[in-house]
């Protein structure tokens, strides 16, 4: 078969709230096609088998391991990268507390750390320390021994909590 028989698709990617059409493989996987196609390439490959996290994104909300997701079933929903979590220069509070606690050291981890930790304040806003330990059990992290990653995740919800008391 040369490359004018192999099957193409057509899609639309919506990332961080803007369109992307894309020609590609229909079995290429979503990780992939965000850091070759889109350009996107925050969003890390670590074991490309679905055990380290490094390649989490959110899907309507939703963290999934974008290497093992393909991105023709990504078509039509929110999609939500580590580029997309700032608030234009502005770090995500999630972002600022890691660097502060010193949470970040080789930093490859890390996008996928975030993304899980957004999803999990997203659903608990003053969760234990279990129960963080819990949300980032996908995400593995070689370098800090994640006591430092558990605690920007503690301060950050501290600090978001803060906010929506403030009068
Ligand atoms: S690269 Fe996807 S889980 Fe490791
Ligand atoms: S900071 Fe290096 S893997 Fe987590």
């Amino acid at each position: 078969m040369n490359s004018h028989d192999s099957p193409r698709a057509d899609i639309v990617l919506t990332v961080n709230g803007r369109q992307y059409p894309v020609t590609i493989d229909p079995t290429r996987n979503l990780l992939n096609t965000l850091r070759t196609e889109v350009g996107l390439t925050g969003t890390k490959e670590g074991c490309d088998d679905c055990e380290c996290g490094a390649c989490m994104v959110l899907l309507d909300g939703q963290p999934v391991n974008s290497c093992s997701y393909l991105a023709v079933q990504a078509e039509g929903r929110a999609i939500t990268t580590i580029e997309g979590v700032m608030t234009g220069d502005e770090l995500h509070p999630l972002q600022r507390n890691l660097l502060e606690e010193g949470g970040v050291q080789c930093g490859f981890c890390t996008p996928g750390m975030i993304i899980s930790a957004t999803a999990l304040l997203a659903r608990s806003s003053t969760p234990s320390d279990e129960e963080i330990q819990i949300g980032l059990s996908g995400n593995l992290c070689r370098c800090t021994g994640y006591a430092k990653i558990i605690a920007a995740v503690r301060r950050t919800a501290v600090e978001l909590a803060a906010e929506l008391d403030a009068p």
